[in-house]
Order: structure tokens, then C-alpha cells, then sequence
């Protein structure tokens, strides 16, 4: 591969279809259950070996110093397991509101360890890059698999279940939370805790290809959520309001989301929604993604 190769990587979004914490485990860390599906709304990466560069560098990924960077911090990873030392440059085109709960970061991250692998001819396994992923971050080894899954553990152990049907509308309300997923599972008491059986609901429903169940939609943050954020509460007021039957909240939020049958029926409901939300809020039409994540052809 030539050393200014570059590789373009459309890192998507997910949204959670249902999020449980069924207990606190003893490394610290929730025991939960969820089902991840990405959707149609991507971050457009480019990746380019620079050897003529003294260290790497990200264009267009504000706000987020190099240590914080999920991007920096898996190019890092990367090149000390696999043995590679050359600086890479990072042009990204950011799309998806973070930190939305979305999984922008995570997403990115994944895309980067498939660029480095892409870039330097596989020198790492599948396996090894998933296990690489998993010391990024709990829902980065998700976007290297099946573009829905059901996940468990910590968020790591996951199985591939088939893609929902339908479109979805996201909404984002512009709320700045600094260290908002650890702050949120710092909320969580144990009357949050769930035995896991909603999650279960949506796998059999997805297993069976039959329409998901708006109420196994249930997510723990969201009674933490409510808490630090009110705000949050009039989203899903105005989503009710705008035809949403049913609003769920993905990850440790703040994206709200619903879902419906068609193009025709989430668009109408975006323009409905659209002057009810403030001017930062953000909203989107997302149909289910049908493909992993990968290196763009050609
Ligand atoms: O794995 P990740 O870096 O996304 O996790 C951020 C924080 O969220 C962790 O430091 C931990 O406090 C919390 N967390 C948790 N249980 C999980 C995943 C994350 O308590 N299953």
C-alpha cells in the first residue's frame, strides 16, 4: 500500500432499542442489557499515512483535546499493538451530534482501528482489533460487528440479531453534559435495576422479524436523565405532541428517537416537530442501516 493512501470510512450512528441495568458489578461497572442498531446518519473520516509528519493530526473534531480524542487515543493503541510508528492525518467530517448517546465517538474510533488495519496490509486479526476496541470504550467492539446486535456485559459481549425495518426520527436537544456517561451511571440507584426482560422482548421481536414492541423501549438513564437535564422531559412532551406514539431515549441520552413505518410518515413528523424544538435543537430522518461498517469502495 502506498504511504499517502488515503481511506474514507462513513462512521454511523446507532441508536439503543432499549437499555437495562440490571446491577452494579464488582469491577465497578453496570451489568446491562441492550439492542444496537445503526442507522443511516454517518461521520465521513479520511485517513492518510503522513511519514513526513513529526506526530498525528485531526482536522475538524473540535472541542475535544488529543487525550479525550477516541480517535487519537485508537491511533495510539493501534500502532503500539500492532508494531507501527507512522503518523496519520484524520480529516473528519462530523455529522452526528455528539455527545448525543449516538455512539459518534465510539463510531469513530472503531473506523479509525479499521483504517490503520486497511492502511498497513492487516497486520491485526479481527479478534485482536475487537479486543483493542473493548479497551476504548464499552460500545466501541459493537461497530465492528453485525449493524444490529444484542449486547450484554458491560456492553462488550455481543450477538447479532437481524435489522429492524423502518425509519426513524432523532431528536437532540442541545444540552452540554461534561463526563455525562459516567456522571449518569453515578445516578443510578439500585431502583433503576431491571431483570433484563424487556431487552429480551425486543431480541425475540427482532428474532422473529416482527415489529418492535414502543413499550420494551425502556431505558434506565432515562429517570437520571430527567433529573440533571428537565429540559429532556419537554423533548418527549413535544415529540408526543408532533405524532410520535412512542419516544425512547438512546444510550445515556440526550437523543430522543421514534420510529415509524415509512419515509413519508417520519418526514412529516420531522416538519411538524421542526418549530416546536428551540433553535439548537437538533433533528434528523434516519432510515435502519443494513451494512457493518467498513472502508468505502474504490
Ligand atoms: O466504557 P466507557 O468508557 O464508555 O465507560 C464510561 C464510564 O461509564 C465508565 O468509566 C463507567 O463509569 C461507566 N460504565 C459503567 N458500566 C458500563 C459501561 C460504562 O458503569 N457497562
Amino acid at each position: 500500500m502506498s504511504k499517502n493512501q488515503t481511506v474514507t470510512i462513513h462512521a454511523p450512528a446507532k441508536i439503543n432499542l432499549g437499555l437495562e441495568i440490571l446491577s452494579r458489578r464488582d469491577d465497578g461497572y453496570h451489568e446491562l442489557r441492550s439492542v444496537l442498531s445503526m442507522v443511516d446518519l454517518s461521520d465521513e473520516l479520511h485517513f492518510t499515512m503522513r511519514p513526513d509528519f513529526e506526530i498525528s493530526h485531526i482536522d475538524g473534531v473540535p472541542g475535544v483535546s488529543p487525550s479525550d480524542n477516541l480517535i487519537m487515543r485508537a491511533i495510539s493503541l493501534f500502532n503500539e499493538r500492532a508494531g507501527k510508528d507512522v503518523p496519520m492525518y484524520v480529516r473528519a467530517f462530523k455529522r452526528i451530534p455528539a455527545p448525543a448517546g449516538l455512539g459518534s465517538a465510539s463510531s469513530n474510533a472503531a473506523a479509525t482501528l479499521v483504517a490503520l488495519n486497511h492502511l498497513h496490509n492487516s497486520p491485526l486479526e479481527r479478534s485482536d482489533l475487537v479486543r483493542l476496541a473493548a479497551e476504548l470504550g464499552s460500545d466501541v467492539p459493537f461497530f465492528l460487528g453485525s449493524s444490529t446486535a444484542a449486547a450484554s456485559g458491560t456492553g462488550t459481549t455481543l450477538t447479532p440479531l437481524p435489522d429492524p425495518s423502518g425509519w426513524t426520527v432523532i431528536v437532540v436537544p442541545q444540552i452540554d453534559l461534561i463526563a455525562k456517561t459516567a456522571k449518569l451511571y453515578g445516578m443510578i440507584t439500585p431502583d433503576d435495576y431491571t431483570d433484563g426482560t424487556l431487552v429480551e422482548n425486543v431480541v425475540k421481536n427482532l428474532s422473529a422479524g416482527s415489529t418492535l414492541p414502543p413499550d420494551a423501549l425502556f431505558n434506565a438513564f432515562s429517570r437520571p436523565l430527567r433529573k440533571l437535564m428537565p429540559y429532556v422531559g419537554k423533548i418527549n412532551r413535544v415529540m408526543r405532541e408532533a405524532g410520535c406514539s412512542h419516544v425512547a431515549l438512546s444510550g445515556a441520552g440526550p437523543a430522543h428517537y421514534s420510529i415509524f413505518p415509512n419515509e413519508r410518515e417520519a418526514r412529516e413528523v420531522r416538519q411538524r416537530l421542526q418549530p416546536l424544538l428551540g433553535p439548537h435543537d437538533y433533528v434528523v430522518v434516519a432510515a435502519f442501516r443494513h451494512s457493518p461498517l467498513d472502508v468505502d469502495a474504490g
